[in-house]
Parts: structure tokens; C-alpha cells; sequence
């Protein structure tokens, strides 16, 4: 058991007209305070439906979960799948907060900046409305929006990118809580401005003492900030591994795709940039098999055709290192 978050067979499928869509499949992770768990994968595999899951922010009448995810804070522990709305409701924004790519998605524009946060803060303390604006004003000048007292009583439009990116972390850290879910926090943002919001988060991770889960396609982002890695794949997990031993010893062929296909500046004269090829599977009635097999290239390694018929588990390959696939550790080390 970790001490923040425990993720335990979690299931989240949306019933449709054309089936259900599988978007979480048995997902089971650990999370500690202080630690960054960075989810990757391609975009439709699953990482933001399950990031919402665990906040509690699916709409209970049109989705399916299944699972238990519980949030350790001080002495107590929730269980948000089988909470109350109100419960859960108590605990987002102030033991838990999320972040997106697109912070005009959590920023109303028709009130200043410094009021949206004095409100989410207020949500939580009560308090007067100076205190709030008092609280707003720190939190800005803690994520470094310069002259934060005048600013606060700025619009979102009057905001660069990068300054909003701020102030929507601002106002997700305000009550200071335990876990930060940040879904592609940088992806809009041009590369150095990507590099300082990064760097922010950082330090409000080790300010505040947050268990983070970093949701990223990018792979570099990945080597310089987390501690851990999920990979998932249509849906699921494929690959959990501490971050070096996912980039120097991976253990699913989609990893190693993956890591393929970001340009090394080390290799400068190698010109091959090896995307994977294919696509991802529907998410509706997947077959009895290995979701990656169709892309994977290594699947006559594996005898009697089992990855086009047999579904492999996540299984531990090595310590603390689980990958989901047919292929024995030497194997994979010799196509690696
Ligand atoms: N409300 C919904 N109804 C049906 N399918 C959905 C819904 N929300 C997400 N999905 C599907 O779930 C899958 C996973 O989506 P998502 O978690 O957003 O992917 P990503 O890894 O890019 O964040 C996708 O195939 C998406 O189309
Ligand atoms: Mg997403």
C-alpha cells in the first residue's frame, strides 16, 4: 500500500450505440507523496479517462467503472469510486486537483484571475472575500506571475499562454493538496515555456510534498521529471517500470517503439526516425489477443501464434518492472 493513492482493478467503459468502449482496463498502480508516476501512451489509449476516474469526474449515468481507488490523506483513506458525490466533491480541489492542457478549461473568462482562485479557496475555508483575494495574490506569486497584486485582478484573455498555464496552477494548488493530476500540462505551450511550467510544477511538488501524475507523450519530459512510468496501450497497461529501467532495460516491443521514435541528439547522423507503424486498435469489442500484436514486429519470436490468440497479463519481469507481453526477458533484451 502506498501512502497517497492505491489504484486497484480500475474499469471505466462507455456504453454506445456501437458497443462498449473499453477506455480503462485493470488498471492497478500505487502513487507515495513526493513521487512523480508519468502515464504515456498514444492519444485514444486511455490516460486522460482514467485520470478522470480517479478524480471522480465521470458522469456516473453514462459511464461504467468498476474498481476501487483510494486517497490516503492524514489518518483517513476515501474510496472515490463508491463515494458520494458530495464526498468526492469535498475532496477535489483540496486533497486532489488536476491540471489539463487547456487552462481556458478550468478559467471562466468573465471574472478576474485573483477572484476565480479566492473562490476555490473560499469553497474549501469559507473566510472572507479579502482573505480569499489575500490567499489568490500568494498562490499567484508563488507560481511567479510577476506584480501578482495587480494581476490578479486581470481577465484570463489579458493572460499569455504561459501566464494562464500559471494561474490555472495556481488555482489548482491554492488549498495546497496531496495529489496533482496534470493531463498534458504543456502540450499547447512553445518549447521554452513548456521547460518553465515543468520546472514550476517541480518545485511546487517539493513545496507542497504532492504525489504528481504527469500524463505526457513526450518521452523527454518523462526522463528528466518522473520517478516512474506506466505505459498503456489501448487501454491498458503494458509496461510499469521505475524511469531508467523502462529506458535502458524495456520490456514491451510498444516501448521500445516508442522510444524509437524520439530524435536523439547523440545519434545526429542517424536519420531514421522509426515511428510505429499502424494504428491503435478500436477500443470496441477487442479480440481475445495481444492489443499491439497487429504493430508489433517481434511476435515470430513468440511460439504456436499465442499473441494473435491469447491475451498476455502484466506480469513482473524483473523487480518492481512488469511488462505485458510473451516475450521472455532474453528476448526482448536481444532485439532491444
Ligand atoms: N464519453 C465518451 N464516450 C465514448 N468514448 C469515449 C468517451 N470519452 C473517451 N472515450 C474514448 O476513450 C478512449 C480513451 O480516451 P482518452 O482517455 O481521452 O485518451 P488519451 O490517452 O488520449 O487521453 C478513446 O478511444 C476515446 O475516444
Ligand atoms: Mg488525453
Amino acid at each position: 500500500m502506498s501512502n497517497l493513492l492505491d489504484v486497484k482493478g480500475l474499469n471505466v467503459t462507455f456504453p454506445t450505440v456501437d458497443g462498449e468502449v473499453r477506455a480503462s482496463v485493470d488498471l492497478n498502480f500505487e502513487l507515495n507523496r513526493g513521487e512523480t508516476l508519468a502515464i504515456v501512451g498514444e492519444s485514444g489509449s486511455g490516460k486522460s479517462v482514467s485520470s478522470l476516474a480517479i478524480m471522480g469526474l465521470h458522469n456516473k449515468a453514462r459511464t461504467k467503472i468498476s474498481g476501487e481507488v483510494y486517497l490516503h490523506s492524514g489518518s483517513a483513506s476515501t474510496e472515490i469510486i463508491s463515494a458520494t458525490p458530495e464526498t468526492v466533491r469535498r475532496l477535489r480541489g483540496k486533497e486532489m486537483a488536476m491540471i489539463f492542457q487547456d487552462p481556458m478549461s478550468s478559467l471562466h473568462p468573465y471574472y478576474s484571475i485573483g477572484a476565480q482562485i479566492a473562490e476555490a479557496w473560499a469553497l474549501h475555508n469559507g473566510g472572507s472575500k479579502k482573505d480569499g483575494m489575500a490567499r489568490a495574490i500568494e498562490i499567484l506569486d508563488l507560481v511567479e506571475i510577476p506584480s501578482a497584486a495587480k494581476r490578479a485582478h486581470e481577465f484570463p484573455h489579458q493572460f499569455s499562454g504561459g501566464m494562464r498555464q500559471r494561474a490555472m496552477i495556481a488555482m489548482a494548488l491554492v488549498n495546497h493538496p496531496s495529489l496533482l493530476i496534470a493531463d498534458e500540462p504543456t502540450t499547447a505551450l512553445d518549447v521554452t515555456v513548456q521547460a518553465q511550467i515543468l520546472k514550476l510544477l517541480k518545485s511546487m511538488q517539493n513545496e507542497f510534498n504532492m504525489g504528481v501524475i504527469l500524463i505526457t507523450h513526450d518521452l523527454g519530459v518523462v526522463a528528466e521529471y518522473a520517478d516512474r512510468v506506466n505505459v498503456m496501450y489501448a487501454g491498458k497497461i503494458v509496461e510499469a517500470a521505475d524511469v531508467d529501467d523502462l529506458y535502458y532495460q524495456s520490456m514491451h516491443p510498444y516501448t521500445l517503439g516508442l522510444l524509437r521514435s524520439i530524435p536523439r541528439v547523440d545519434k545526429i547522423d542517424d536519420h531514421r526516425l522509426l515511428a510505429i507503424t499502424g494504428t491503435p486498435p478500436s477500443l470496441i469489442n477487442l479480440p481475445q489477443a495481444c492489443s499491439f500484436a497487429p504493430r508489433c514486429s517481434y511476435q515470430s519470436l513468440v511460439s504456436d501464434g499465442r499473441c494473435a490468440s491469447v491475451e498476455p497479463a502484466l506480469e513482473l519481469k524483473s523487480r518492481d518492472h512488469s511488462s505485458r507481453c510473451f516475450l521472455t526477458p532474453d528476448q526482448i533484451a536481444e532485439v532491444r
